[in-house]
């Protein structure tokens, strides 16, 4: 059909991908992902790859494995490619192949007569080598030897390719159908299975007369990352690939035909014509991407004639003009001169913002106005923290069940009042509450109360009382803030006027999101009953566990809302944990939901932390909008473990070979070493600087506010900010501290330097004879210091060093099991110190108990990974990026430059 991606004929992705002209010998080879085999390398190697797979299915499993591990990202490099410029779908086909196996001969019936061949004339040579030059090109050096050369090994990946083409055929008869260049078909499953669908590319025979077809794999939603969560999917929706290979004519079974239909139709609808199969959107591989077909408007698609023509998102109809109405230069930067509408963000799981805050700045860094409209969170500290930040914001201190719950029901009350509006109020009635009016009556000599204003609106059971419902915060007339009480929906029957004005001014101040509303959701669910330290965890049914309920809950709140994007971040063991069922769930549902979907792995170190700390992101857009990227790192940190194998691929980093422009990792003196120096019992929140800051991360993150919002205000950040907030350790015992005092200020000394202990030849620490008491009489290192891992811990006690990263911050930073000790001070790392490790900049304040602090800031998502995962989301909401692209490239220095930095920046390079 007209609007189908050209992606063979004028260009073919693929060659010289030499790699995808391997063979198949045994199309009914089980496939490596099948129930009946364990996971392969490669989750999401469609089953179509078993079609070409070799005879001897565990061997070719083998392989399957060994090349994941060959292609293991390092990064930000991948070390090794194993294709080139192949694509990872290419990479995964050639490795699926049974290049090394002889192709059996093609299938004769009984009678002699075979059931699948050719028909017509063979496509008159020019002609073929015009459209498959790739397929002819390769045989040029080998004409000489064509009797001992009909396949050469490609590479080092010992990839055949099929060179002794003898011609190409437009037709060929399968069991008396004629089938059709540009035909969709069914090809050989494995046994037992469901047979393989695709589209018929070539015919072409071999010196040999083996008779092939060049096949164009569609994916079953089960065959894709989504796994056994397909099967929740329409049976009929398949999803367009660009992964292709040869295959013996005779694993053709029968036609089938597919239709190609726009982005977000109702599946349930008759819009979709008669077929046996649709498609409406591609899934890579790569990033385990499901997005929308960008096709090339005037690409010949004449070979796809069997597929219909939806619209479709033009390659070349690339936006430049940004939506906001700012000036917009190819690199997303954008002048500030004119005033945009703003998007509006739901913050879900807020904790302190460190996700949502990191998300507007980089959004802002690229000329979008993101704002945390509403937040949610349950914890009482963490919504304080927000508040105090981010005062722009609604924010709901409840769970995130509850709230599901109360936008269901304000959107059906905003319906419902909101068509009133403008109409006469009917007279005004006494509200009066039995509930309320027993309570008060105690109180006050009076037998009836009257409601003045309601106030708040929630769903849940706030009061304790055992029934979740909708409830009123009711302000009682002669009564002040701290007499109102929540009362249920049900007694304020009386109170409809109330109610009204409640809702109709609710709805002008936008309280609560509706549908539509919300241009980005941001949240990570937590998912407690995965952690791996949780030895009761439900492998077999991880969702009906309620601990892990929240994600089902996240996707149902996006399912209401429908935001344009969606952004769902997590530990990394979402991905390891019963096969990653809990990741595949959530990309199921945002597939199923109509969404695009990316799923990346980032490394906060990548973008200029001392910090490792590993996360899963996952990208959500409409399938109008543009699927954001994964923005590449900008500092040198190698990713080489803490990522499933399977999930390699979903690693955010440079490929081995792909040129980049790296800084130097950050480590703690970068981060740290301006900061004046605390006693264990300092107690102040606010203390001063004393010294001006001695690094680029420095100046960075002491920038003001205003410089990060992008304000014009010729404010600099050095010192500008006098005051320094938080920079207070969490106080050790006593005894703890003067085993503090007793550990070495020099790289590397944890408890072994303690008295009372010998380390054996094993290294493993045992304690000494001759007992070393502390004046408390406990001894110096205490028990669980010496049983930590068998004995063979350096962690407890242990004193971090200024040339150091830290693995990750954690919600509580305990010296009895990790090295959180300051390197020159006798105390643990303070709160500022950890908000610094995790891009919080020095005016970012935290509320709540210290231990509650430090739990907020642990559990953030560290803003500099948010700031530049929002500037890629900039980019997209400007449709400025966009393509078949995966990842992204940031700015130059973006990660320590401020806002107005980076707008200087970009008005001089205009200049
Ligand atoms: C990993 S933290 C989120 C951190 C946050 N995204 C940030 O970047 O600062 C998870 C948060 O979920 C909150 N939470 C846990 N269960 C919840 C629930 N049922 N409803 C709402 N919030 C919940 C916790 O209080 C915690 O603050």
């Amino acid at each position: 059909m007209a609007d189908m991606p050209r992606i063979h004929s004028q260009n073919p992705p693929l060659a010289p991908a030499h790699s995808q002209l391997t063979r198949n010998s045994d199309p009914a080879t089980p496939h490596p992902n099948s129930r009946d085999e364990p996971s392969a390398g490669m989750d999401d190697a469609p089953k179509s790859n078993a079609v070409s797979a070799a005879k001897a299915s565990n061997r070719k499993i083998q392989e399957l494995r060994s090349s994941a591990t060959q292609c293991r990202r390092r990064s930000p490099r991948l070390v090794e490619n194993a294709g080139g410029d192949t694509t990872a779908e290419q990479i995964n086909s050639a490795k699926l192949n049974g290049f090394t196996q002889k192709s059996p001969p093609s299938k004769k019936r009984k009678s002699g007569k075979k059931v699948s061949f050719f028909i017509g004339d063979p496509i008159p040579e020019d002609e073929a080598r015009r459209r498959w030059p790739w397929r002819y090109e390769g045989t040029k050096g080998l004409q000489n030897n064509r009797e001992s050369s009909k396949h050469e090994v490609a590479n080092d990946d010992d990839e055949e390719l099929v060179l002794n083409i003898k011609c190409h055929y437009s037709q060929a008869e399968i069991l008396k159908t004629v089938f059709d260049l540009g035909d969709c078909a069914y090809v050989k499953g494995p046994k037992g299975g469901s047979n393989y669908i695709g589209k018929i590319l070539e015919f072409f025979e071999t010196t040999d007369g083996e008779e092939y077809f060049r096949v164009q794999w569609f994916f079953r939603a089960e065959d894709t990352v989504i796994k056994d969560d397909g099967r929740s999917h329409d049976k009929k929706r398949l999803f367009y690939s660009t992964l292709m290979n040869d295959n013996l004519l005779d694993c053709i079974v029968s036609k089938v035909k597919v239709v190609q239909i726009a982005p977000n139709v109702n599946f349930k609808e008759k819009s979709i014509p008669p077929c046996d199969f649709y498609f409406d959107m591609k899934y890579s591989v790569d990033y385990s991407t499901f997005s929308v077909i960008i096709t090339d408007d005037n690409a010949d698609d004449s070979s796809l004639t069997s597929l219909t023509s939806p619209p479709m998102m033009s390659a070349k109809k690339k936006d430049m003009s940004c939506k906001t109405g700012r000036k917009c230069t190819a690199d997303g930067a954008s002048s500030n001169d004119v005033c945009e509408p703003e998007l509006a963000l739901l913050d879900m799981y807020s904790g302190c913002g460190g996700m949502s805050t990191g998300l507007c700045l980089g959004t802002k860094a690229c000329g979008v106005d993101l704002v945390t409209r509403w937040a949610v969170d349950i914890d009482k500290a963490a919504c304080e923290s927000l508040k105090l930040n981010h005062p722009e914001t609604q924010i709901r201190n409840e769970s995130a069940e509850d709230l599901l719950d109360l936008l269901k029901e304000w959107d059906c009350m905003c319906k419902r009042y909101g068509s009133h509006e403008g109409k006469e109020l009917r007279p005004r009635i006494i509200g009066e509450t039995d509930e309320v009016k027993r309570s008060k009556m105690d109180h006050k000599n009076s037998d009836e109360y009257e409601v003045e204003k309601l106030v708040d609106i929630c769903y849940g059971d706030p009061t304790e009382m055992g029934k979740r419902g909708l409830k009123f915060k009711v302000r009682w007339v002669g009564y002040g803030p701290s007499d109102d009480t929540w009362e249920p929906i049900e007694s304020l029957r009386k109170c409809q006027d109330r109610i009204r004005d409640f809702i109709l001014k609710g709805m002008k101040a936008k309280i609560l999101p509706r549908p539509g509303d919300v241009a980005v959701i941001c949240g990570g669910p937590p998912c407690q009953g995965i952690s791996g330290y949780n030895r009761f965890r439900n492998v077999d049914s991880p969702l009906d566990d309620e601990r892990n309920r929240q994600i089902v809950i996240f996707m149902d709140i996006i399912d209401f809302l429908r935001p344009k994007f969606v952004l769902m971040e997590n530990v990394i063991d979402i991905l390891r944990f019963a096969n990653g069922c809990l990741g595949r769930y959530a990309m199921s549902r945002l597939v199923r939901m109509q969404y695009q979907a990316r799923l990346g792995i980032m490394a906060a170190g990548c973008y200029g932390l001392p910090q490792f700390r590993l996360r899963v992101f996952l990208w959500g857009a409409q399938t109008h909008e543009v699927l954001p990227q994964f923005p590449l790192p900008t500092h040198d940190v190698v990713i080489q473990y803490g990522f499933p194998s399977e999930f390699e691929r979903n690693v955010v980093a440079y490929d081995e070979g792909q040129s980049r422009n790296l800084e130097k990792i950050i480590v703690l003196s970068d981060a740290l070493s301006d900061l004046p120096p605390v006693a264990n019992d300092e107690k102040r929140d606010k203390t001063s600087y004393r010294k001006a800051p001695e690094t680029e991360f420095q100046n960075y993150i002491r920038a003001a506010k205003l410089d990060m919002m992008g304000s014009s205000s010729c404010e600099t950040s050095m010192g500008k900010n006098p005051v320094l907030y938080d920079h207070l350790p969490y106080p050790l015992s006593d005894d703890d501290y003067m085993r503090v005092c007793k550990i070495p200020k020099r790289k590397g000394a944890n408890f072994r330097d303690l008295p009372g202990i010998i380390i054996g030849s094993d290294n493993r620490v045992r304690r000494a004879k001759q007992p070393d008491l502390m004046p408390s009489g406990k001894p110096w290192v205490p028990d669980y210091a010496i049983n930590f891992r068998d004995g063979k811990s350096t962690k407890p006690f242990g004193r971090l060093w200024w040339d150091e990263t830290v693995p990750t911050v954690f919600c509580f930073p305990d010296p009895h099991m990790r090295a959180v000790l300051h390197p020159e001070q006798d105390r643990l790392l303070t709160l500022r110190e950890c908000a610094r490790l995790q891009g919080f900049h020095d005016y970012y304040k935290f509320c709540g108990k210290l231990k509650e602090r430090y739990s907020q800031v642990g559990n953030a998502v560290a803003v500099s990974v948010g700031r530049a995962l929002g500037y890629s989301l900039g980019m997209a909401v400007q449709k400025l990026s966009g393509g078949d692209e995966h990842l992204m490239t940031l700015p130059p220095n973006f990660s320590h430059s401020t806002t107005t930095q980076l707008q200087s920046l970009l008005i001089k390079s205009e200049q």
